[in-house]
């Protein structure tokens, strides 16, 4: 076997440890959306859910709108505006660390994006 052919599937390697437990759905996250989905599950997952309206809107509408603005999902949790008018205000999360809510952001978005694609 040749050196290259050994580095080659190093990669393949390394993705296969990292592989995360099947409670994921099979998501590989990032370590900061790793952060953030304990976070969420905490402070968040009672009003939202992956692909399903719970109180708020799931995961996927969050990601779709947010893709590449992860730091507007802070905002909005700090100072949440008023979009949906037949559900309730969401309440405003500014006692939580802006840090944390980066990476509850992160995960918003990861685990959104993966949601939306196992969509059939
Ligand atoms: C008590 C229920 C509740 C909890 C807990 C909650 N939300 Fe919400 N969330 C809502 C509701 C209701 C809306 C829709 C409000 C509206 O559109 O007027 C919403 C909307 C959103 C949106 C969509 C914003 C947009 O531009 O449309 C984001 C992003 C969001 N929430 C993030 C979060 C995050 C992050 C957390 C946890 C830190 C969280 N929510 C916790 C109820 C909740």
């Amino acid at each position: 076997m040749r050196w290259s052919s050994i580095l080659a599937a190093l990669p393949l390697l390394v993705a296969a440890c990292k592989r995360p437990a099947p409670a994921d759905e099979g998501v590989a996250l990032s370590p900061r959306a790793e952060q953030g989905k304990a976070l969420f599950s905490t402070h968040c997952a009672a009003c939202h859910a992956p692909s399903t309206k719970l109180v708020g809107p799931p995961l996927t509408e969050m990601a779709s709108l947010y893709a590449t603005d992860p730091e507007g999902i802070v905002r909005w949790a700090v100072t949440p505006g008023r979009k949906r008018t037949d559900v309730p205000p969401m309440p405003s999360f500014r006692g939580m660390r802006t840090s944390d809510l980066a990476d509850v952001a992160q995960y918003i978005i990861e685990a959104g994006t993966a949601a939306g694609k196992q969509k059939p």
